[in-house]
């Protein structure tokens, strides 16, 4: 089942258009990224499904509801953060995340709170005033706020941008484990190495949908430069990541005619620091 349907959806603030003629589907329990230079419309398109603004054409469903008729229904099934963290600057990080759970009803919630703090590695500030906080500590409080409620879609506006290393990727581990449970993640980015953590990315530009696809797809479409030098006399090519191509290239160089298909696979920043992570999490339980 789709937990997003989005249909001929466009959007303009005046003579400035954001979202043009956009189309999309989002399956349940899928992490959805979404990437595109400043402007491309990712936080419009966003702010579409969480029913903050009203396309000019064309609609979008969350979960079968319509976000503007059937805000408040939706609001108990959605979490949202958005890419500046509308926070209470005078009120302490426990009390932020409070507010969000009573608002939502949120059952056992003074141990749900102090958990969630727990993760986001606050409970030592967690009786300060937000307005005392770092940009990074802030995004992190947002974060709790829209995960307290255990929605089933969460939106969220670079959830990570100016997080350290180490929680972004304690949080990425958190979304996979969402996500596995059935939970609809549709997140925006900057960062590369987010993108290959997600199941699929839709690249915007200009309020327009310029592909949908796996990370792995998107990296076949990158080409392989090949150097070999022979006698001191270097040649080059330029070839895809089919390995096909691979083999024929290497034929001119003396590969035995047998061999059909030649794979370089090599671990990527992300696969290592993500296995290093898992590794430690492990260490830590046994
Ligand atoms: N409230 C607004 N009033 C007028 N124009 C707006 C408003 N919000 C966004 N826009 C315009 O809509 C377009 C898309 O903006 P949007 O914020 O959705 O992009 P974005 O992809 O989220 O960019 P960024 O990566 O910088 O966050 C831009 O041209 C922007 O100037
Ligand atoms: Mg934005």
């Amino acid at each position: 089942m789709n937990a997003i349907e989005i249909v001929n959806l466009s959007k303009s603030y005046g003579k400035i258009g954001a979202l043009w003629n956009m189309s999309l589907e989002v399956p349940e329990g899928t992490i959805y990224g979404l990437v595109g230079p400043n402007g491309s419309g990712k936080t419009t398109l966003i702010k579409a499904l969480v029913g903050a603004v009203r396309p000019n054409s064309g609609y979008a469903k969350v979960l079968g509801l319509d976000p503007l008729i059937d805000k408040w229904k939706l609001r108990k099934q959605i979490g949202y953060m958005p890419q500046s963290p509308a926070l209470y600057d005078d009120l302490s990080a426990r009390d932020n995340i409070l507010f969000f759970g009573k608002a939502q009803d949120v059952p056992d919630l003074q141990k749900k709170v102090d958990e969630i703090l727990s993760f986001a590695e606050l409970t030592s500030r967690a009786n300060d005033a937000v307005r005392t906080f770092s940009g990074g500590m802030k995004k992190r409080v947002s974060l709790c706020c829209a995960l307290i409620h255990n929605p089933k879609i969460i939106f969220l506006d670079e959830p990570t941008a100016a997080v350290d290393p180490h929680l972004k990727m304690q949080s990425w581990i958190l979304f996979r484990k969402l996500a596995q449970s059935g939970v609809t993640i549709f997140v925006s980015t900057h960062q590369m190495d987010e993108v290959m953590l997600c199941d699929k990315v839709t690249i915007l530009r200009n309020g327009e949908i310029l592909a949908v696809d796996t990370p792995q797809n998107i990296l076949k479409r990158g080409k392989t430069r090949l150097k070999i030098s022979i006698n001191n006399e270097e040649r080059t090519a330029l070839i895809d990541s089919n390995a096909k191509n691979l083999a024929d290239e290497l034929k001119k160089f003396g590969l035995e005619n047998d061999i059909s298909t030649v794979e370089l696979h090599s671990d990527s920043i992300e696969d290592i620091i993500l296995a290093i992570v898992l590794e430690k999490e492990k260490e830590k339980k046994s």
